[in-house]
């Protein structure tokens, strides 16, 4: 974090105004790392303790959501070990430390959620939640209304069944089809699995929605 005057940081963290949080300053009741200050221009970051009349004062860092429309060909993870672009290439000009909230692949674009808030992450990707994530796919092949059934129903991938989806034919040309798929949870490839599962591989995929978030 940037370094802001010490007034300034009372004042944010809602001690006082600002013209106040300067008088308990000259009244020598604010401490920065255990010395008391009295002088107007010190300037403060995070890392430093503040006290004022011995209470230990913090400011909490500003909460960041962002909704990016992730291209393909980035990886939504903070590094990756074979040195592609990652997601955070893409939000660069964010202070804040932030984190993909779940993961979209490397070969999916689309809605992919980015925040500093772990409270929010925990809830949008606990699969207790079970929190509505909407694709929109393009699929070789055209599936069978008894493929759809299974899709829908739940389908056995890597030794998991699947809990109930959704799956809906928007277009077709009777060799590919364009498809709304919602699913709950948020396993590896799911999607990607479960189109392989009924024999319609995905061409391309993207994600539209996750929760009330599109
Ligand atoms: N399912 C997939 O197969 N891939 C994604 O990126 C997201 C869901």
């Amino acid at each position: 974090m940037e370094e802001i005057r010490l007034q300034k940081y009372l004042a944010e963290c809602g001690v006082a105004s600002r013209r106040k949080s300067e008088e308990l300053i000259g009244q020598g009741r604010v401490k920065v790392n255990g010395e008391t200050v009295t002088q107007m221009g010190r300037k403060v970051s995070l890392n430093d303790i503040i006290e004022v009349d011995g209470k230990p004062v913090k400011m909490e860092e500003r909460k960041v959501y962002i909704a990016l429309n992730k291209p393909v060909g980035y990886i939504s993870s903070v590094k990756d070990q074979f040195g592609r672009k990652t997601v955070l290439d893409l939000v660069k000009d964010i202070k804040e430390r932030v984190f993909p909230v779940g993961r979209l692949d490397y070969d999916t674009s689309g809605l992919l959620l980015l925040s500093n808030d772990g409270d929010f992450t925990y809830k949008l990707t606990h699969p207790k939640h079970e929190i509505k994530k909407v694709y929109e796919a393009v699929l070789k092949d055209v599936p069978s209304k008894d493929d759809i059934k299974r899709f829908e129903q739940g389908l056995w991938i890597d030794n998991y069944l699947t809990s109930p989806a959704n799956f809906e034919i928007l277009e077709s040309d009777g060799k590919t089809c364009k498809v709304k798929i919602t699913i709950h949870e948020g396993k590896n490839r799911q999607v990607r699995k479960m189109c392989d599962k009924i024999g319609c591989p995905v061409i391309k995929l993207k994600r539209i929605s996750i929760g009330d978030i599109s």
